[in-house]
């Protein structure tokens, strides 16, 4: 690819300012300054803008823990958006959400700018279950868990089969589905006469929500994390949560 645009997916420089750079003699690649902004490099060639070394990549993958009161998007017009919280290193990646959580939900949520991957995490074809820790307005019952495990009409559409998990504190409980329709924890629990109060995603596909992340922050996933994801499969919940 030409060396510009190596640069230009691998930092936040733009194109024009790139080129200028380029010419200016503040690039080398693999140990010798280059001019020309048209000169072929390979992914790994080793490149450095003013004596920093610049590793290629194209696409990004982050796990974010998402806090109340940010909208699951990357603009509007009025309330905050979760690609604001995003440290400046990652701002030019052009990331967006893959899948949503409500304004008011906080946890797990995967920023990416491949949309195979971001595709492959939401469809639910791909089979990758989400699961939710959820607090109601009154403690859930035997009889709800096995509502979960049958499809459950929603008016506008029929959820598959999920898995509900009550907590010691009935009022708590533990949602796990491989689908995310709008609100769709939301109207599971209310079809099962109960308000959820508050909600958090703790995991997606076979990796949790990193607990060392403060609300907001976030950080990279690690190939063997992105393999766990698209695989699907939720990990064990801890015995202890279980009723
Ligand atoms: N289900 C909901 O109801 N809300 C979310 O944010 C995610 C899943």
């Amino acid at each position: 690819m030409r060396l510009d645009k190596f640069l230009s997916d691998a930092t936040a420089y733009s194109r024009k300012e790139l080129k200028t750079m380029i010419r200016r003699g503040q690039v080398t690649v693999n140990g010798s300054v280059v001019r020309g902004p048209e000169q072929q490099v390979g992914e790994d060639a080793a490149v450095t803008v003013n004596g920093t070394e610049v590793r290629y990549r194209k696409f990004v993958y982050l796990m974010m823990n998402k806090p109340a009161g940010f909208i699951s998007a990357t603009e509007d017009g009025n309330a905050p958006v979760v690609t604001e919280l995003l440290p400046e290193e990652y701002k030019h990646f052009n990331v967006f959400p893959a899948g949503r959580l409500d304004k008011d939900t906080q946890g797990l949520l995967i920023l990416t700018n491949d949309g195979a991957f971001g595709h492959q995490v939401t469809s639910p074809r791909r089979q990758v279950w989400k699961r939710y820790f959820a607090t109601l307005d009154r403690p859930a019952e035997s009889a709800d868990c096995a509502a979960f495990e049958q499809p459950m009409d929603l008016g506008d559409f029929i959820a598959a089969p999920g898995r509900l998990y009550i907590c010691r504190n009935a009022a708590e409980v533990y949602v796990e589905i491989a689908e995310g329709k709008f609100h769709q924890v939301k109207r599971m629990c209310e079809k099962i006469g109960k308000k959820v109060v508050t909600l958090k995603r703790c995991a997606i596909g076979g990796v949790v929500l990193d607990e060392s992340l403060g609300s907001g922050e976030c950080r990279e996933l690690t190939p063997a994390e992105l393999e766990l994801i698209v695989q699907g499969t939720l990990p064990e919940l801890a015995v202890t949560a279980k009723v």
